[in-house]
């Protein structure tokens, strides 16, 4: 589907118009809270300019998977952080009670919406609706809008009502990506073709390995350098001929004779030999039937440490050990190597944001993108 980019020299281009934006609100929650806000903070330049330009704002969002959950904290958030601005909310929008009078219900909101003001509409996902991209549930959305704006690149993998049904109903210069959503098309371009860069590094850890050979084949050609880390590295010891005892991998994962051939006979991927187990730090060819890798020792990558130190730009997915349960020397040791001043540092996918932030690295981090999924699937395709 087409879009067009918004302009920032086009301050006044929303003014009196009824805008509805799509943003990614699906952000972690603890006790109700929001643990990590990093999402929202993501898409407030583009509330703003919405807002400052006079547009009537409309937006809606998902968060978490259950149909009850609500948006009240998200709600809460837009309400602190767009100081000076009137934000309202509309508990239960797409409850399937509710989505009979839908049309009539967003025809009174939206009439009352001023310029400048913000209307949040509750759980997308209330509505069964929603995931089954229904038309029917578009059709009583669109029409009370002029205007479409996709700012929720982390659910740009899934082909639901809000990202594909709803924007359809909208004639293709009537549809316009966010700000963030242009930063991260912009920077999976990079990654993509990052021939203009001396020396690529790209560190590939986590789990669910069947979604991360896709980006090994994409990358393989265009990077100097592939680590291999976490449950990903686990998969290929084993069919590497290693044991690796009780270690956590992917059992459905079958590699294809000949890509595995390829990625393994390429002296650019680096399978780390060094591992922390719960019995200690061994080499991979000592594994025991009893053992459990838990993460990369930071000597494991001695050996490369110039290369590292060298690079230029760098695309940092996923955790090397398993982070959750506090092993992550390897993680901290590339981090602390890698995010420096001298080199272009993209970290996303999965919990990768997460752990910057905990480390406290993102001063020296260039971009951090807000999709997990959605950022694999990008590189992917
Ligand atoms: C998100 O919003 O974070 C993504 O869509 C991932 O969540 P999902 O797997 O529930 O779609």
């Amino acid at each position: 589907m087409e879009y067009h980019f918004l302009s920032e020299k086009e301050k006044e281009f929303f003014r009196a118009k009824k805008v509805i934006l799509r943003a990614g609100l699906n952000v972690p929650l603890e006790d109700g809270k929001i643990e990590n806000d990093f999402r929202l903070r993501a898409i407030l330049p583009t509330l703003n300019f919405l807002l400052d330009g006079g547009a009537q704002l409309t937006v809606i969002g998902h968060l978490g998977r259950e149909k009850e959950n609500n948006l009240e904290s998200i709600f809460l958030w837009l309400k602190k952080n767009l100081k000076n601005r009137k934000v309202t909310f509309d508990p239960g929008t797409f409850r399937e009670e509710k989505i009979k009078n839908l049309s009539e219900h967003l025809k009174e909101l939206t009439e009352k919406l001023e310029e400048g003001e913000l209307l949040l509409l509750d759980n997308l996902r209330a509505s069964e609706g929603e995931k089954e991209n229904s038309k029917e549930l578009a059709e009583k959305v669109a029409p009370h809008f002029d205007f479409y704006i996709n700012e929720a690149f982390p659910v740009s993998h899934r082909k639901h009502m809000s990202m594909d049904a709803l924007p359809a109903l909208f004639d293709s210069e009537k549809r316009f990506y966010g700000f963030r959503y242009e930063e991260e098309l912009k920077v999976i371009e990079k990654i993509k073709n990052p021939e203009s860069f001396k020396k690529k590094v790209f560190i590939l850890g986590g789990a669910k390995i069947a979604t991360k050979i896709p980006m090994i084949r994409t990358l393989i050609d265009k990077f100097d350098l592939i680590v291999l880390g976490g449950a990903v590295a686990n998969n290929f010891y084993l069919e590497m001929g290693y044991p690796i005892g009780n270690s956590f991998y992917d059992e459905d994962f079958v590699f294809e004779q000949e890509e595995l051939s390829k990625i393994m006979s390429s002296h650019k991927i680096f399978l780390p030999q060094r591992v922390i187990t719960e019995n200690g730090e061994k080499n991979i060819s000592e594994i025991l039937p009893g053992d459990k890798i838990l993460d990369i020792s930071p000597k494991s990558f001695e050996s490369i440490e110039k290369d590292l130190r060298e690079a230029d730009f760098v695309f940092f997915n996923g955790p090397l050990g398993y982070y959750e349960g506090g092993y992550e020397d390897g993680t901290k040791y590339l981090l602390n190597i890698l995010t420096n001043p001298n080199n272009f540092f993209v970290a996303g996918g999965g919990n990768t944001a997460s752990i910057i932030f905990e480390l406290k690295l993102e001063k020296n981090v260039d971009f951090i993108s807000t999709g997990g999924g959605a950022l694999i699937k990008a590189i992917s395709e």
